[in-house]
Protein backbone atom coordinates (compact mmCIF):
# COMPACT_ATOMS: atom_id res chain seq x y z
CA UNK A 1 0.00 0.00 0.00
CA UNK A 2 1.40 3.18 -1.10
CA UNK A 3 0.37 6.66 1.54
CA UNK A 4 2.09 9.08 -1.39
CA UNK A 5 0.73 10.51 -4.02
CA UNK A 6 1.82 9.60 -7.85
CA UNK A 7 4.84 11.76 -8.72
CA UNK A 8 3.75 11.34 -12.31
CA UNK A 9 0.83 11.15 -13.47
CA UNK A 10 0.18 10.22 -17.40
CA UNK A 11 -3.33 10.32 -18.75
CA UNK A 12 -4.88 8.94 -22.04
CA UNK A 13 -7.60 11.86 -22.76
CA UNK A 14 -9.86 9.74 -24.82
CA UNK A 15 -13.89 10.26 -25.42
CA UNK A 16 -14.18 13.40 -26.55
CA UNK A 17 -16.01 12.31 -29.48
CA UNK A 18 -18.25 9.50 -28.13
CA UNK A 19 -19.19 12.75 -25.63
CA UNK A 20 -20.04 14.96 -28.28
CA UNK A 21 -21.81 12.66 -30.15
CA UNK A 22 -24.47 11.75 -26.88
CA UNK A 23 -24.88 15.54 -26.62
CA UNK A 24 -25.48 15.78 -30.33
CA UNK A 25 -22.52 18.32 -31.41
CA UNK A 26 -19.82 17.95 -33.41
CA UNK A 27 -16.87 16.68 -32.26
CA UNK A 28 -14.94 19.86 -32.08
CA UNK A 29 -17.39 20.66 -29.31
CA UNK A 30 -15.83 17.60 -27.58
CA UNK A 31 -12.68 18.43 -28.30
CA UNK A 32 -13.08 21.79 -26.75
CA UNK A 33 -14.65 20.98 -23.48
CA UNK A 34 -11.84 18.57 -23.63
CA UNK A 35 -9.03 21.38 -23.62
CA UNK A 36 -11.26 22.43 -20.81
CA UNK A 37 -11.16 19.61 -18.49
CA UNK A 38 -6.70 19.00 -19.83
CA UNK A 39 -6.50 22.79 -17.43
CA UNK A 40 -8.85 21.48 -14.97
CA UNK A 41 -6.02 18.51 -14.38
CA UNK A 42 -3.39 20.44 -14.41
CA UNK A 43 -4.79 22.58 -11.75
CA UNK A 44 -5.76 19.48 -9.66
CA UNK A 45 -2.70 18.17 -9.86
CA UNK A 46 -0.75 20.87 -9.13
CA UNK A 47 -2.93 21.73 -6.30
CA UNK A 48 -2.58 17.99 -4.99
CA UNK A 49 1.08 18.47 -5.66
CA UNK A 50 1.88 15.86 -8.18
CA UNK A 51 5.43 16.45 -9.60
CA UNK A 52 4.83 15.73 -13.31
CA UNK A 53 1.54 15.28 -15.27
CA UNK A 54 1.70 14.48 -18.75
CA UNK A 55 -1.34 14.32 -21.21
CA UNK A 56 -1.76 12.66 -24.47
CA UNK A 57 -2.92 15.53 -26.76
CA UNK A 58 -2.27 13.96 -30.35
CA UNK A 59 -1.42 10.65 -31.39
CA UNK A 60 0.97 10.03 -33.95
CA UNK A 61 -2.33 7.61 -35.35
CA UNK A 62 -4.21 10.69 -34.93
CA UNK A 63 -2.88 12.62 -38.20
CA UNK A 64 -5.02 9.82 -39.94
CA UNK A 65 -8.01 11.72 -38.73
CA UNK A 66 -10.01 13.86 -41.35
CA UNK A 67 -7.95 16.92 -41.96
CA UNK A 68 -10.44 19.44 -40.46
CA UNK A 69 -10.65 17.59 -37.14
CA UNK A 70 -6.38 17.70 -37.71
CA UNK A 71 -6.81 21.32 -38.25
CA UNK A 72 -9.50 22.19 -35.34
CA UNK A 73 -6.72 20.05 -32.76
CA UNK A 74 -3.77 21.85 -33.74
CA UNK A 75 -5.62 25.14 -33.39
CA UNK A 76 -6.78 24.17 -30.04
CA UNK A 77 -2.95 22.67 -28.98
CA UNK A 78 -1.99 26.41 -29.89
CA UNK A 79 -4.44 28.29 -28.11
CA UNK A 80 -3.72 26.00 -25.21
CA UNK A 81 -0.44 26.74 -24.84
CA UNK A 82 -1.10 30.54 -25.29
CA UNK A 83 -4.31 30.94 -23.11
CA UNK A 84 -2.59 29.27 -19.99
CA UNK A 85 0.70 30.68 -20.09
CA UNK A 86 0.59 33.58 -17.17
CA UNK A 87 -1.40 30.71 -15.26
CA UNK A 88 1.24 28.16 -15.26
CA UNK A 89 3.86 31.18 -15.00
CA UNK A 90 2.11 32.12 -11.46
CA UNK A 91 2.04 28.68 -10.65
CA UNK A 92 5.51 27.17 -11.34
CA UNK A 93 4.85 25.04 -13.73
CA UNK A 94 6.94 23.92 -16.79
CA UNK A 95 5.60 23.62 -20.00
CA UNK A 96 7.31 20.52 -22.28
CA UNK A 97 6.54 18.55 -24.70
CA UNK A 98 7.25 15.02 -25.99
CA UNK A 99 6.31 13.72 -29.79
CA UNK A 100 7.98 14.37 -33.03
CA UNK A 101 7.56 18.06 -32.93
CA UNK A 102 8.65 18.45 -36.82
CA UNK A 103 4.98 17.14 -37.89
CA UNK A 104 3.33 19.97 -36.30
CA UNK A 105 2.09 22.79 -38.30
CA UNK A 106 4.89 25.56 -38.01
CA UNK A 107 2.53 28.24 -36.09
CA UNK A 108 1.08 24.98 -33.32
CA UNK A 109 4.50 24.49 -32.81
CA UNK A 110 5.82 28.25 -32.68
CA UNK A 111 3.19 29.21 -30.13
CA UNK A 112 3.56 25.48 -27.60
CA UNK A 113 7.51 26.60 -28.09
CA UNK A 114 7.20 29.89 -27.16
CA UNK A 115 4.83 28.65 -24.05
CA UNK A 116 7.81 26.26 -23.04
CA UNK A 117 10.14 28.95 -23.17
CA UNK A 118 7.99 31.06 -21.56
CA UNK A 119 7.78 28.61 -18.59
CA UNK A 120 11.40 26.95 -18.68
CA UNK A 121 12.53 28.27 -15.41
CA UNK A 122 8.92 26.76 -13.35
CA UNK A 123 10.16 25.36 -10.31
CA UNK A 124 6.71 23.32 -9.89
CA UNK A 125 5.25 20.91 -11.25
CA UNK A 126 6.49 19.65 -15.17
CA UNK A 127 3.32 19.27 -17.60
CA UNK A 128 4.08 17.66 -20.71
CA UNK A 129 1.83 17.68 -23.82
CA UNK A 130 2.09 14.51 -25.89
CA UNK A 131 2.05 16.16 -29.82
CA UNK A 132 2.15 14.11 -32.56
CA UNK A 133 3.60 11.54 -30.37
CA UNK A 134 4.10 7.43 -30.49
CA UNK A 135 5.57 5.68 -27.96
CA UNK A 136 7.22 3.20 -30.70
CA UNK A 137 8.73 5.93 -33.33
CA UNK A 138 10.03 7.94 -30.32
CA UNK A 139 12.28 4.23 -29.54
CA UNK A 140 12.74 3.97 -33.59
CA UNK A 141 13.88 7.51 -33.04
CA UNK A 142 16.62 6.67 -30.01
CA UNK A 143 17.48 3.40 -31.79
CA UNK A 144 17.99 5.77 -34.90
CA UNK A 145 20.79 8.14 -33.12
CA UNK A 146 22.39 5.46 -31.16
CA UNK A 147 23.17 3.69 -34.10
CA UNK A 148 24.79 6.44 -35.86
CA UNK A 149 26.71 6.99 -32.90
CA UNK A 150 27.48 3.55 -33.08
CA UNK A 151 28.26 4.40 -36.32
CA UNK A 152 30.43 7.00 -36.37
CA UNK A 153 32.77 5.48 -33.45
CA UNK A 154 31.64 7.44 -30.60
CA UNK A 155 29.17 5.07 -28.61
CA UNK A 156 30.15 0.94 -28.11
CA UNK A 157 27.87 -2.10 -27.67
CA UNK A 158 28.66 -1.92 -24.01
CA UNK A 159 27.33 1.46 -23.96
CA UNK A 160 24.11 0.86 -24.78
CA UNK A 161 21.87 0.55 -21.46
CA UNK A 162 18.70 1.49 -20.86
CA UNK A 163 19.89 5.01 -19.30
CA UNK A 164 21.38 5.93 -22.67
CA UNK A 165 18.45 4.60 -24.47
CA UNK A 166 16.19 7.12 -22.69
CA UNK A 167 18.47 9.65 -23.37
CA UNK A 168 18.17 9.70 -26.39
CA UNK A 169 13.87 9.41 -26.15
CA UNK A 170 11.55 12.54 -25.98
CA UNK A 171 10.81 11.52 -22.94
CA UNK A 172 14.12 12.19 -21.02
CA UNK A 173 13.21 15.01 -19.11
CA UNK A 174 10.39 12.92 -17.02
CA UNK A 175 10.62 10.19 -14.93
CA UNK A 176 8.36 7.08 -15.42
CA UNK A 177 5.11 7.45 -14.94
CA UNK A 178 3.61 5.82 -11.58
CA UNK A 179 -0.29 6.11 -12.69
CA UNK A 180 -1.77 5.84 -16.15
CA UNK A 181 -5.26 6.90 -16.62
CA UNK A 182 -7.28 6.20 -18.90
CA UNK A 183 -10.66 7.72 -19.64
CA UNK A 184 -13.35 6.98 -22.21
CA UNK A 185 -13.78 2.85 -21.33
CA UNK A 186 -11.01 1.67 -23.67
CA UNK A 187 -8.60 -0.64 -22.09
CA UNK A 188 -5.22 -0.19 -24.04
CA UNK A 189 -2.36 2.03 -23.65
CA UNK A 190 -2.90 3.32 -27.53
CA UNK A 191 1.00 3.69 -27.55
CA UNK A 192 1.12 5.91 -25.37
CA UNK A 193 4.56 5.95 -22.84
CA UNK A 194 5.17 2.05 -24.35
CA UNK A 195 8.39 2.06 -23.01
CA UNK A 196 7.75 4.27 -19.76
CA UNK A 197 4.83 2.60 -18.32
CA UNK A 198 6.62 -1.08 -18.06
CA UNK A 199 6.20 -0.61 -13.95
CA UNK A 200 3.07 1.82 -14.14
CA UNK A 201 -0.46 1.26 -12.43
CA UNK A 202 -3.24 1.31 -14.46
CA UNK A 203 -6.14 3.44 -14.39
CA UNK A 204 -8.98 2.55 -16.60
CA UNK A 205 -12.38 5.19 -15.91
CA UNK A 206 -15.54 4.87 -18.50
CA UNK A 207 -16.11 8.65 -17.91
CA UNK A 208 -15.58 10.21 -21.03
CA UNK A 209 -12.87 12.90 -21.06
CA UNK A 210 -14.73 15.77 -21.12
CA UNK A 211 -17.10 14.51 -17.90
CA UNK A 212 -13.39 14.27 -16.11
CA UNK A 213 -13.28 15.87 -12.91
CA UNK A 214 -11.93 16.21 -9.58
CA UNK A 215 -14.08 12.98 -7.87
CA UNK A 216 -12.59 10.78 -11.04
CA UNK A 217 -8.85 12.14 -10.34
CA UNK A 218 -9.40 11.55 -6.43
CA UNK A 219 -10.33 8.02 -7.77
CA UNK A 220 -7.34 7.02 -9.53
CA UNK A 221 -5.34 8.33 -7.13
CA UNK A 222 -6.88 6.52 -4.10
CA UNK A 223 -6.68 3.20 -6.18
CA UNK A 224 -2.86 3.58 -6.42
CA UNK A 225 -3.06 4.04 -2.64
CA UNK A 226 -4.19 0.42 -2.32
CA UNK A 227 -2.14 -1.29 -4.96
CA UNK A 228 1.83 -2.59 -3.62
CA UNK A 229 4.28 -1.73 -6.43
CA UNK A 230 6.42 -5.06 -6.12
CA UNK A 231 8.59 -4.37 -8.96
CA UNK A 232 9.62 -8.34 -9.19
CA UNK A 233 9.94 -8.59 -5.71
CA UNK A 234 7.63 -10.67 -3.49
CA UNK A 235 5.48 -8.96 -0.73
CA UNK A 236 7.43 -10.42 2.11
CA UNK A 237 10.63 -8.92 0.62
CA UNK A 238 8.72 -5.87 0.87
CA UNK A 239 8.24 -5.79 4.03
CA UNK A 240 11.86 -6.52 5.08
CA UNK A 241 12.67 -3.87 3.52
CA UNK A 242 9.84 -1.66 4.83
CA UNK A 243 11.47 -2.79 8.33
CA UNK A 244 14.98 -2.13 7.30
C1 LIG B 1 -9.53 11.21 -27.89
O1 LIG B 1 -10.90 11.41 -28.03
C2 LIG B 1 -8.87 12.47 -27.71
C3 LIG B 1 -8.06 13.03 -28.64
C4 LIG B 1 -7.75 12.44 -29.95
C5 LIG B 1 -7.43 14.30 -28.42
C6 LIG B 1 -7.32 14.76 -27.00
C7 LIG B 1 -7.41 16.22 -27.05
C8 LIG B 1 -7.99 17.00 -26.13
C9 LIG B 1 -8.49 16.51 -24.86
C10 LIG B 1 -8.15 18.45 -26.39
C11 LIG B 1 -6.86 19.16 -26.53
C12 LIG B 1 -6.05 19.02 -25.30
C13 LIG B 1 -5.04 19.82 -25.02
C14 LIG B 1 -4.26 19.60 -23.79
C15 LIG B 1 -4.68 20.93 -25.87
P1 LIG B 1 -11.60 10.82 -29.30
O2 LIG B 1 -11.83 11.91 -30.25
O3 LIG B 1 -10.81 9.66 -29.83
O4 LIG B 1 -12.94 10.31 -28.68
P2 LIG B 1 -13.78 9.07 -29.13
O5 LIG B 1 -12.96 7.84 -28.85
O6 LIG B 1 -14.99 9.15 -28.27
O7 LIG B 1 -14.08 9.26 -30.60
Amino acid sequence: MQQHLPPHIAIIMDGNGRWAHAQQQPRCAGHREGAKRAALAFRACHQRGVEYLTLYAFSHSNWKRPADEVNMLMELCGDFAEQHCGELCERGIQLRVIGDLEELPTSTRQRVERTVHTTKDGAGMVLTLALGYGGRSDLVGAVRAIAARAHAGIMLPEEIDLRAIRGFMTTSHIPDPDLVIRTGGEKRLSDFLLFESSNSELFFSDIMWPDFDETVLEEAIDTYRRRQRRYGRTTEQLAVAALA
